[in-house]
């Protein structure tokens, strides 16, 4: 339990009052000022962890703020929090379970047992299980009813299901093995399964199932369509049904569910209640990424995580990486005002981690009561978006320039390409460095008005123009750079955020591992189901949907008539 979820709330504390004051005294204080200081500040708000070097200079913040930040994580007893989490203990509080994702990778306390299982004899029971298969699959060895080698994978799952391995699959695209095509299916829209598998080869076809309940609505409804569609195919070629069993796979922690499916005992990869969805790439979940990469790539995903976990642990908070961007998003939202943040990876390989960031940010952070069930009091998660650079500044960057809203970035990037074309990463990363600074910097309004005398405009014009070249500057962003693109950065790159969100979630008392948000609206879409499909409108409370149902039951009887 978090230390201000027993005592005080950290909004009650003396540490949040100061830090009150501090965003008065430097919420006039623009970036440019602060960037005066030259490289003395930029040394002082750097810090580094495994691969990844963070420059917070271009954050609103200077050394007394940033010490009466760290004054707050040390408050909430971040360290001891930390240890709870390393030794198992149940952290997920409402749903009484520990949260051993960092056991996945070799970085839990040793000899942890949850209901009488050994944690770590457990996982290296599923990793060779898992390794057995994926060798298998990538030397051809597993064939479908045709006979042929299976060459196209599809991974049915939704949320921490599909995003992990989804987002980490095309991120080490660069590495994967090229006779092998990844699908990805998640949503419910049978658009998403039908274009799928337009694609697919039914005989050279692997259906991974992925859901840790294996209750999700979508991904069953998913599954049983593409086993009709399997069974289908297996029917054409002449051959009695049953025989493309082995082309189904199941990662699961309910392998009694998976059974009843139909699923072989053989190609269900359990993994365990005590690692969440969205912190289970590291598990069997993982499957799709380990075929592509192999169970080599997989270990160093793991190792560049372990890498973290390591530094969490012993560096001091004062150096500790993840408790720094935990902070600095704090400070940003709680007492700056910025209600979003957005991630900007000018890695196209890494366009799919603001959709990771999300869930993992937004359904563990995105509460309003702490886990003793009193109220947090002030802003939690932000909302995170954002788009791979340098598409976004063709999109969105006018709104970030001179939108006038305070919204946080991150910039990731990676000193050497992972596709290396002569003439493009050079410029890929000048365009990362030069929008951190523009965005920072800024343009006055005599600057401006210089500019486009000195091009030569009449001073009617410049005086016209001018205001619409200025730029306020101000806006806060920190850069991450690794040297290149591996398993063992993007394992490291995604430890260093959850456990940021592990940070933020003992600072602000939540509990980070549960997600009862998202039930309410499962609900009232199970009793709406049958409204819909026959188009009635009663017994329906509020009038919105009932007309909404009217509509779509008038447009389907046009189709009729
Ligand atoms: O979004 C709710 C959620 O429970 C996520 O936490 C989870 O990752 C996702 O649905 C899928 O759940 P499952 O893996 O059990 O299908």
């Amino acid at each position: 339990m978090s230390e201000f979820a027993a005592e005080t709330r950290a909004v009650d504390s003396a540490c949040w009052q100061a830090l009150r004051r501090h965003a008065e005294r430097l919420g006039s204080v623009p970036l440019r000022a602060l960037l005066a200081e030259g490289d003395v500040r930029v040394e002082r708000l750097h810090c580094a962890a495994g691969p990844w070097h963070a420059d917070f200079s271009k954050q609103r913040i200077d050394e007394s703020s940033l010490a009466a930040l760290l004054a707050l994580a040390r408050a909430a007893g971040i360290e001891g929090r930390r240890d709870q989490l390393f030794a198992g203990e149940r952290v997920n509080v409402t749903e009484d379970r520990a949260a051993l994702h960092v056991a996945l990778r070799g970085s839990a306390d040793p000899g942890i047992q949850v209901e009488g299982v050994d944690v770590a004899d457990d996982i290296a029971g599923s990793f060779a299980k898992l390794g057995e298969f994926v060798e298998a699959v990538r030397a051809g060895r597993i064939t479908g009813y045709s006979g042929r080698p299976l060459r196209h994978i599809v991974n049915l799952g939704i949320g921490g299901s599909d995003l992990g391995p989804r987002m980490a699959v095309r991120a080490l695209r660069a590495h994967s093995l090229p006779e092998l095509r990844l699908h990805f299916v998640a949503n419910l829209d049978g658009a998403d399964l039908a274009s799928t598998l337009a694609h697919c080869p039914a005989a050279e076809t692997l259906v991974i199932v992925a859901s840790k309940t294996f209750t999700t609505q979508e991904t069953l409804a998913n599954a049983r369509s593409v086993r009709a569609w399997l069974e289908q195919a297996v029917t054409a070629a002449g051959l009695p049904a049953g025989v493309a069993t082995n082309q189904f796979a199941s990662v699961t922690a309910n392998l009694d569910r998976a059974r009843e499916f139909g699923i072989p005992d053989a190609c269900i990869f359990p993994f365990r209640d005590w690692v969440g969805g969205r912190y289970s790439l590291w598990s069997s979940v993982g499957l799709p990424l380990a075929l592509a990469i192999g169970m080599n790539g997989f270990a160093q995903l793991l190792a560049g995580a372990a890498a973290i976990d390591h530094h969490f642990r012993s560096a001091p908070l004062e150096a500790n990486l993840p408790v720094w961007l935990a902070l600095i998003d704090i400070w940003n939202l709680d007492f700056l005002g910025a209600e979003s943040h957005a991630m900007l990876p000018y890695s196209d390989s890494l366009a799919l981690l603001p959709a990771y960031l999300q869930q993992l940010e937004m359904e563990s952070n995105g509460k309003s009561v702490r886990a003793d069930g009193t109220p947090v009091g002030c802003p939690t998660a932000p909302v995170i978006w954002g788009e791979a650079g340098t598409v976004g500044q063709h999109s969105f960057y006018q709104l970030l320039h001179q939108g006038g809203r305070l919204i946080p970035c991150d910039f990731i990037a990676f000193a050497e390409a992972d596709f290396d074309l002569p003439g493009h990463h050079d410029a890929l990363l000048a365009h990362c460095l030069a929008q951190s600074a523009a965005l920072a910097l800024g343009k006055t309004l005599a600057e401006a008005t210089s500019e486009l005398s000195a091009a030569g405009h009449d001073p009617a014009t410049v005086a016209r123009l001018a205001p619409h070249k200025v730029f306020p500057g101000n806006q806060p962003s920190t850069t991450l750079i690794a040297h290149r693109l591996t398993a063992e950065s993007l394992g490291a790159l995604i430890a260093l955020h959850e456990h940021k969100v592990f940070v933020q979630a003992a600072i602000w008392g939540l509990n980070p591992f549960d997600q009862w948000g998202v039930e309410y609206g499962k609900v009232l879409a199970a009793r709406l189901l049958p409204q819909v499909a026959a188009g009635r409108t009663d017994p329906i409370e509020d009038a919105s949907t009932r007309a909404a149902i009217a509509i779509i039951a008038a447009l389907r009887a046009r189709r009729r008539s």
